[in-house]
């Protein structure tokens, strides 16, 4: 019985060291190690087909499919013959890809010279039957930004795909050349669950398959450790014009799988009825958080009449306009810097940023009436023990100042662009700070970066409780996060 893959593993582990960092990133090549591989493989469900036709897009040294034709070669599907198509653009993988895929007996491969975007987008996808579409594929690919308007772009515009990067392009571009029925598995970056350049790739998807299966690592850069990816990957497995029902989410901590835990959910906990960005959740437990219990915590954010957005100021852009210090004519710019979780101080002398920009006819449209305002910061490192970091603003540090500037790195809650009444700005950070809030946001949300849109999102309680909150932690100047935890608690139960 062929064991390829473990062939095709050896080849990885001599190859792959020896691939220069600037070839590695201009075909986006990781390749795949053999227990990933392996996993992948195990996740197509079994069928009764007498065919197959598989597809591996970027197919590098074929460890994909490898992995898959040896689950056949061991009995773990039916098919009697299969056509593997690979598509890899790399001259030098697609000799080994070419040897990998040698024999195995009733295969038919078809190894595919050159670049996967542009052979496939020459034709109308969607036009034409898919009978004979792919039954299978199994991916791993480049993962690339792709310009606005670059070729690759253009062509996928041509059939209907519009996306930011190789690797959501690849599984689209799978997804239009599948079969109906036909099964994906790819493994791909977490960043289009929730990203909001990604919102067209989640629509094609959800027009066109069904979503059955992710895998999480727990840990990043475990699945790609040979190569520290950093990224966080998620594997996923899809069905052409599949019937949408619940989803299995299954973790392990690293690529060895010891630790596999399994659960099913409602789609809509994976993604959420109302959300019209059509987030893609991964819930890493089958129980539900606080926030998603508790009745009190119910309202959007245009229940409470907020909104939040994206600190204004772009530091580079207004680089004229800003000041070290406070002077003549300028007013504060504030920058996560000037936030500590009790206080914020301004100016901070000595500090890397400008404390000050300039008010003038280039500035003004950037500016906030001075006021209380609640600020989340936009990014946490990975060491650092919460995501979501909520401060006041408070208008007296400012006193005698009529606007002031939010630097990009801050999130920022206002009402129609003015402050908030103090006790509602007290009790959303209140609210935001607690831990309750950031284990739900860590759960659906892979990012250390906090976006407006996820903020947007989030289910807040009613601007009656936040207000009281807020009035509870005027009394209260330095809760602790136990307290701060309580007060959620009782509010929820
Ligand atoms: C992330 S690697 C994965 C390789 C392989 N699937 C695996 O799992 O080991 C992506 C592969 O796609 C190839 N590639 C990059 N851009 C491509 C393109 N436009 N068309 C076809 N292959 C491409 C790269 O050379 C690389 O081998």
């Amino acid at each position: 019985m062929p064991q390829h893959l473990d062939t095709a593993e050896a080849v990885r582990r001599r190859v792959a060291p020896g691939i220069a960092q600037k070839h590695k990133s201009k075909f986006g090549q990781f390749l795949t190690p053999s227990s990933v591989a392996r996993f992948m493989a195990s996740l197509f469900p079994t069928s009764a087909a007498r065919t197959c036709r598989l597809l591996d897009a970027g197919a590098g040294v074929g460890a994909l499919s490898c992995a898959f034709l040896d689950r056949w070669a061991a009995g773990g599907f039916e098919f009697e013959s299969v056509e593997a198509t690979a598509y890899e653009i790399d001259d030098d993988l697609r000799s080994h890809l070419a040897q990998h895929l040698a024999g195995y007996q009733n295969l038919t491969p078809r190894i595919i010279e050159g670049d996967y975007i542009e052979l496939t987008t020459a034709d109308d996808l969607f036009s034409k039957k898919q009978t004979s579409g792919y039954t299978h594929a199994i991916l791993n690919p480049p993962y690339k930004k792709i310009n606005s308007d670059s070729p690759h772009r253009l062509a996928l515009r041509r059939v209907g795909i519009e996306t930011v990067n190789l690797y959501s392009a690849f599984v689209a571009l799978a997804v239009a050349q599948a079969a109906p029925g036909g099964q994906i598995v790819a493994i791909i970056p977490r960043s289009f669950c929730n990203g909001p350049y990604y919102k067209p790739f989640r629509d094609y998807i959800f027009k066109h398959a069904a979503i059955h299966h992710m895998h999480l690592f727990n840990s990043r850069s475990k699945a790609f450790k040979d190569d520290s990816v950093l990224q966080e990957n998620i594997i996923i497995r899809l069905e052409r014009d599949g019937q949408q029902g619940d989803v299995t989410v299954s973790t392990s901590t690293d690529d060895t799988f010891a630790d596999l835990v399994t659960h099913t959910h409602p789609f809509d906990r994976i993604v959420f009825p109302y959300d019209a960005e059509r987030f893609i959740h991964v819930p890493t437990s089958p129980e539900k958080t606080v926030i998603e219990l508790s009745p009190a915590i119910c309202c959007t954010l245009s229940d409470l009449g907020l909104k939040v957005s994206t600190g204004p100021v772009v530091d580079f852009r207004l680089k004229e306009h800003l000041r070290d210090m406070p002077e003549e004519g300028t007013v504060p710019l504030l920058y996560p810097g000037h936030f500590s979780s009790s206080a914020a101080t301004w100016p901070i002398e000595g500090m890397k940023k400008p404390n000050a920009i300039k008010r003038n006819a280039d500035t003004e449209k950037w500016l906030y009436p001075n006021g209380f305002y609640c600020v989340v910061r936009r990014f946490s490192s990975k060491e650092e023990k919460r995501r979501i970091v909520a401060s006041v603003v408070e208008p007296g540090i400012f006193e005698g100042m009529p606007v002031l500037g939010f630097e990009n790195h801050l999130n920022l809650f206002h009402e129609n662009r003015h402050g908030l009444p103090e006790a509602l700005a007290r009790g959303l950070a209140v609210y935001l700070n607690t831990t309750a809030v950031d284990e739900n946001f860590r759960r659906f949300n892979g990012h250390t970066q906090v976006n407006a849109t996820d903020l947007k999102l989030m289910k807040y309680p009613s601007r009656k409780n936040l207000i009281r909150l807020g009035e509870w932690a005027m009394r209260q100047p330095s809760p602790t996060q136990h307290q701060i935890d309580a007060k959620i608690e009782a509010m929820s139960a």
